[in-house]
């Protein structure tokens, strides 16, 4: 039996791949048709039968300008008529020398913070790896460097940094984790500062707003962090979390000024920041990276995805020169640690692109009138009695459905609510994705306006559709 182009490849599909984060339930369910994307422009993805969709969360939060575009296609090419990759074991080359010195430069904050500024660049493929990186380089610095009892970490709960055994270890999804708990090395989690979830916050759930803004509070939620803060004492190696938006967790948004009151409790016990820009980095969240609003200076940055503007896997774990030069001598102080395609040349070339384009002076404005459509879009939800909080960070917009508003009671999970809406909105041309009940506007920032609207407006059909049906 000959097939048609569109069922030959899902079957093919079918037959021999295994994709991530993804119930075998869900991908062989007879009524659901895997949309094969074939190629795309901007902020529009079209699949096999040739259907338009807009890219609603960035193809997974990682491209930044759209997909196709010229610079960054250039770039590429341009470094294809060179070399693609060669290694960066004791060798080295001008793309990633080069981008480097610009990523530095990016990092610095728009006004000095306290602290030491990042001076060095390490290289790796994704955002796992980052992570990855930043543990172990912290680690070793303590052990060659006077305090080798310094081997825990505290981090944010809910967090999520990647699905490596280190990045698992200061993550806290269980869902995703609980299978490997007993291969992961100890660490300590904090609640995570998320003002619609949080026990401390006394205010009523209120229509109309972010919670973050009508908290009634006492800072709470920096207790736990001096409490394990002293509980670690001297066994503190630092504190690692997402600034500002924790993305898998939900789109957890934390009030400004946490992170700035935290570092300040963590450096008062000796213990290193580890910021993980993977998610929030290059003006996501309004500034150039989200902890450049909280006026903290961290030891150790991981940045990835939109790194290369959303092209290609590659990865940089920025550093001071203080954990640096905690490393200086011969093969006895050495950080035996790298992957095969650390600092590659096509990577450095799309990664430089992309700091091209972030540098446009047209982007704010860009950047600005996303954020405002994404405003309106929001602002449109509340209509939906089912929407239980409607919180936005620079270009990312999460609207939490609960199946009681006033008592912020959650949907059963079993019910998969968020997934059956976003199945629903690709019916009406927008693909994103859900965190379980929590949807996800996250456009590319070529995205115009009237696109952000047709996005806003597809989610709320498909929404108020499938909450009809439900
Ligand atoms: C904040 C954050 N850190 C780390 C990661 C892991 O990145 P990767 O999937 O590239 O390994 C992710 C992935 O979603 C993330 O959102």
């Amino acid at each position: 039996m000959t097939l048609d182009p569109v069922s030959a490849a899902i079957h093919a599909d079918r037959a021999s791949l295994w994709h991530p984060f993804t119930p075998h339930s869900a991908w062989f369910d007879p009524d659901f048709e895997p949309i094969v994307i074939v190629s795309g422009e901007g902020s529009w993805l079209t699949d096999i039968r040739g259907q338009r969709y807009l890219d609603g969360n960035s193809s997974i939060w990682t491209n930044l300008h759209g997909h196709r575009h010229p610079v960054i296609d250039r770039a590429l090419m341009d470094q294809l008529g060179r070399i693609a990759h060669s290694s960066f074991l004791g060798l080295t080359h001008t793309p990633a020398i080069d981008l480097a010195r610009r990523l530095l430069d990016f990092a610095r904050p728009p006004a000095p913070a306290p602290g030491e500024p990042l001076t060095r660049v390490f290289y790796s493929d994704d955002g796992s790896t980052a992570i990855e990186a930043a543990l172990k380089i912290a680690t070793q610095f303590f052990q060659q460097n006077g305090e080798p009892q310094r081997t825990r970490f505290l981090s944010l709960g809910r967090g999520y940094h990647g699905d490596t055994l280190g990045a698992m270890s200061v993550s806290h999804s269980p869902q995703f984790h609980a299978p490997y708990q007993h291969l992961l090395f100890l660490t300590q989690s904090v609640p995570p500062p998320a003002c619609y979830h949080c026990p401390h916050n006394r205010a009523l759930p209120e229509r109309g707003t972010d919670s973050r803004q009508v908290r009634r509070c006492q800072w709470e939620c920096l207790h736990p962090v001096e409490q394990a803060a002293n509980d670690l004492g001297p066994q503190l190696a630092g504190f690692v979390a997402e600034p500002l938006v924790q993305g898998a967790a939900g789109f957890l948004m934390h009030p400004a000024g946490f992170l700035h009151r935290a570092t300040d409790i963590i450096r008062a016990h000796g213990g290193l920041l580890i910021l993980d820009e993977v998610l929030t980095g290059f003006y996501r969240t309004g500034p150039r990276f989200a902890h450049h609003s909280e006026n903290v200076a961290p030891d150790l940055i991981a940045l990835a995805k939109g790194l290369t503007g959303g092209y290609l896997p590659m990865a940089a774990t920025l550093l001071t020169e203080r954990l640096f030069l905690g490393f200086d001598g011969g093969p006895d102080r050495t950080f035996y640690h790298g992957h095969s395609y650390c600092g590659n040349q096509l990577g450095a070339a799309a990664a430089r692109a992309n700091l091209d384009l972030l540098a446009d002076p047209g982007l704010p404005a860009r950047l600005e009138a996303i954020h405002d459509s994404l405003r309106e879009v929001g602002q449109s939800f509340w209509k939906l009695e089912n929407v239980g909080d409607v919180r936005q960070q620079g270009t990312i917009l999460a609207i939490e459905l609960v199946a009681d508003f006033s008592t912020r009671t959650p949907f059963p999970p079993a019910r998969r609510l968020g997934a059956a809406i976003c199945r629903q909105a690709a019916s009406f041309g927008l693909l994103t994705r859900p965190v379980g009940d929590v949807l996800l506007l996250m456009p590319p920032y070529s995205t115009t306006p009237d696109e952000v609207r047709a996005m806003g407006h597809a989610l709320l059909r498909a929404t108020q559709t499938t909450l009809a049906h439900a």
